[in-house]
């Protein structure tokens, strides 16, 4: 195959060309062979971009137009300037997202159109937001495969070609029922019982394989649950806690999917970007691994809705549970230990519930309703 054979012929002339006094086994730091499995040989030259050329980062994000890219977009773009990240994803973009800086279509299962944009960009970090979540996941799983497994092999390789630093987040999902729930650390059994959760075990694995085996300069953050106003979910097991405050200012009831009970640990948007920024521009040697948890709080539907209710008496809330996200959220973790990110590199979170519920509030113009009806 000629991939095997130019990694063999890569590795041997890497071997070859290391000194050595002859006198012992001839070994190589093999992180220092950047090379991705597809690249071909004549390729080796082509290592033209790198952080150090320009004064920022040109950033692409991948999955744009889910719950998470648009606001990535925005704080890069405060830092980096607007023209030095560009979104990305295979819908349509709304009028006000398509003005606000550059966008541009690419499929992730499309290899040449995503190296085309690479390199015609000068791209330096690729933040990889595209993939199909938990819920809709099981619902289709042979595309979820497809998007967050053969796609982020695209991905991956294209990032090792031309030297980027690559971000994928990955989530709670992936420990599974016999992952230590409460807390949860970073490293334990892994056996998550979702095609999401299985996809992002194998995008932390061989995103370290890839550090360790090609210097790719991956990073990893296991996201909890993230809660938005201005965005929604695209189809995870915690996409309750965004729709209860839809529907308490729509309608002043919610019906819950998951059991009151249910613990699982979640985060506010803005933590969630800035963490993301915050570890993109961590200094390397500052990084002990290449995957950290990251959490923020941790709540039940219970537990929420109480803490609405201080503000919005009049909320119902009632449950109607989906057996299919409840058995998800059943095997998730209920706390995470996120100690490694706070020590590495200084993480912290800025909400806990009660900001969260707040803000969420004051975003929807419910304080002000407040205030006009006392
Ligand atoms: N939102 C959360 O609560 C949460 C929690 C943990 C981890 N994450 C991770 O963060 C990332 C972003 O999450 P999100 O909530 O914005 O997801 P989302 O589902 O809202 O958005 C995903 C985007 O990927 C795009 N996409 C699907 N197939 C594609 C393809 N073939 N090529 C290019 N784009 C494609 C979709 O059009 C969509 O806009 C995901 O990788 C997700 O696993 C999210």
């Amino acid at each position: 195959m000629p991939v095997i054979r130019t990694i063999s012929k890569v590795a041997k002339q890497a071997l070859l060309s290391t000194p050595g006094c002859g006198c012992q086994p001839v070994t190589v730091a093999v992180r220092n062979i950047s090379f991705s499995p597809r690249q071909v040989t004549s390729d080796a030259s082509f290592h033209s971009v790198s952080f150090s050329e320009t004064d920022h980062p040109k950033v692409l994000i991948t999955g744009g137009l889910g719950q998470l890219g648009v606001g990535l977009a925005k704080l890069l773009r405060k830092r980096f300037g607007k023209n030095n990240v560009i979104l990305s994803d295979i819908r349509k973009p709304p009028s006000n997202v398509f003005h606000s800086g550059p966008f541009i279509y690419s499929d992730i299962l499309d290899y040449k159109n995503l190296r085309e944009i690479v390199v015609n960009n000068r791209i330096t970090w690729l933040v990889h937001y595209s993939a199909l979540l938990s819920a809709v996941g099981e619902a289709n799983v042979a595309l979820a495969r497809s998007v967050n497994i053969t796609g982020l092999h695209n991905i991956l390789d294209i990032a090792a070609e031309h030297g980027l630093r690559l971000f994928v987040p990955s989530t709670i999902g992936a420990f599974g029922p016999s992952s230590p729930r409460n807390p949860t650390p970073d490293l334990c059994v892994q056996r998550p019982r979702t095609i999401y959760g299985v996809s992002k075990v194998h995008a932390e694995l061989m995103g370290e394989y890839y550090h360790h085996r090609y210097g790719l300069d991956f990073r990893c953050l296991r996201y909890p649950g993230i809660i938005s106003a201005d965005s929604m979910p695209g189809g995870g097991t915690t996409d309750y806690a965004v729709q209860i405050f839809h529907d308490a200012i729509k309608k002043a009831k919610f019906e819950c999917n998951l059991r009151p009970d249910s613990r699982l640990p979640m985060m506010y948007i803005d933590d969630c970007l800035r963490a993301t920024l915050e570890v993109m521009e961590a200094p390397a040697d500052a990084l002990s691994m290449r995957t950290y948890n990251i959490n923020a709080m941790s709540f039940t539907p219970e537990e929420l809705a109480q803490e609405l209710q201080k503000q919005m008496p009049e909320l119902e809330v009632t449950y109607d549970i989906d057996p299919v996200r409840q058995a998800i959220a059943d095997s998730w973790p209920m706390n995470f230990d996120d100690s490694n990110a706070r020590k590495d590199w200084g993480w912290k979170h800025d909400y806990d519930l009660p900001e969260l519920v707040q803000t969420m509030l004051n975003y929807f113009g419910v304080e002000t309703r407040m205030a006009s009806a006392n």
